[in-house]
């Protein structure tokens, strides 16, 4: 069996130290029920066929052998992962896995009132719930057709469940800036960590035109709803920098990849929903690691550690991605 250590452990090379890889993403499908303006076209994308996208035995397969090599930390995503049936199920199979220490899931959160309570007793920890405006109005027009209402109702029941940390994660699109109070106050009033996205121009073919607020001038408006202070982070709080209001139940976080350099600490592995392994959200290289996952956990071991080894910690991406955002987990 290959010693993580060997391979993945923080040590220095030529004075450059390596971050542990022990975070995966799994996307599980690369369908969705929204249509965000900027990550998908109005029909939709030419979505795969379920025969080509892993099952969730060939998932588990993976993970395993993931594990081996120093994965304790996994995230679910998507496209949506909980337009996938049986989701929860999967949550319950992937808890179950020894060395597995931190479960997640993000989600657009318009199924969370149905299946909040099964993903919780399935053994999920933590939500992160895309929500890039507070108004009814502009979130249908962002996501073509999404009800903010029926997305708040699935914020409340994760809350009730005792998800936590629960975040929210909302996208820093041009009209954010008016809705900057309402965000304040619902960091304000919930224990929700919510936290300002900055754009990524992946994926060559949306080509659309869309508008962004910069961090500084969110932060610099957000300040004059109170006094913004640095906070520590929740757990999993991954690259995104925290502050908080005094005497606030929750936080505000800026997670800005384009900006902020943090390439360097990146810890995670991506595996798609049709069974390639990426390094590197910035880069169009990928590992087919499906007809691995059907050989020996020792074989499928060595193509996962290749892919730990190959991967670069100093990559900026000027050039879109082949593949989208929602094509690839997030
Ligand atoms: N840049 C930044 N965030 C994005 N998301 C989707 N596409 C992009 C992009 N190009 C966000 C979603 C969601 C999370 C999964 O990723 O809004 O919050
Ligand atoms: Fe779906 Fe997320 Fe893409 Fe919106 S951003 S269409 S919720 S995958």
């Amino acid at each position: 069996m290959l010693v993580q250590g060997a391979i993945t452990g923080k040590r220095s090379y030529c004075g450059f130290s390596r971050p542990v890889i022990d975070y995966l993403r799994i996307s599980i499908t690369d369908r969705c029920n929204f249509r965000c303006t900027y990550c998908m076209p109005p029909a939709g994308m030419n979505f795969k066929n379920q025969k080509d996208i892993l099952s969730f035995e060939e998932i588990i397969r993976f993970v395993q052998a993931a594990v081996d090599l120093g994965i304790s930390r996994v995230r679910i995503t998507g496209g949506e992962p909980l337009v996938r049936r049986q989701s929860a199920e999967l949550v319950a199979r992937l808890a179950a896995i020894h060395g597995i220490k931190d479960l997640s899931l993000t989600t657009n959160g318009a199924f969370l009132l149905e299946q909040a309570q099964q993903l919780k007793e399935a053994g999920l920890l933590r939500l992160n719930i895309s929500i890039d405006s507070l108004n009814p109005v502009r979130f249908s027009q962002i996501t073509r057709g999404g009800s903010l209402k029926k997305v708040l109702a699935g914020l409340d029941k994760s809350l009730e469940l005792g998800f936590s940390p629960v975040k929210v994660n909302a996208v820093m699109l041009e009209g954010i800036e008016n809705e900057l109070e309402d965000f304040a106050a619902l960091a304000r009033a919930m224990p929700v960590h919510v936290r300002f996205i900055e754009f990524m121009p992946i994926g060559r073919r949306l080509g659309g035109i869309w508008k962004f607020v910069p961090r500084k001038k969110v932060l610099d408006s957000l300040n004059l709803f109170g006094d913004l202070k640095p906070a520590d982070s929740p757990v999993g709080g991954g690259p995104a920098r925290y502050y908080k209001f005094s005497g606030a139940c929750g936080t505000i976080g800026f997670i800005s990849s384009m900006s902020d350099h943090f390439c360097d600490n990146c810890n995670r592995l991506r595996l798609t929903a049709d069974g390639k392994l990426r390094n590197c959200l910035f880069s169009d290289a990928e590992v087919d690691v499906r007809p691995y996952i059907h050989k020996s956990r020792e074989e499928l071991g060595r193509v996962i550690a290749a892919s730990i080894k190959n991967k670069k910690f100093d990559r900026r991406r000027e050039k879109p991605l082949a593949r989208t955002m929602s094509q690839i987990g997030g």
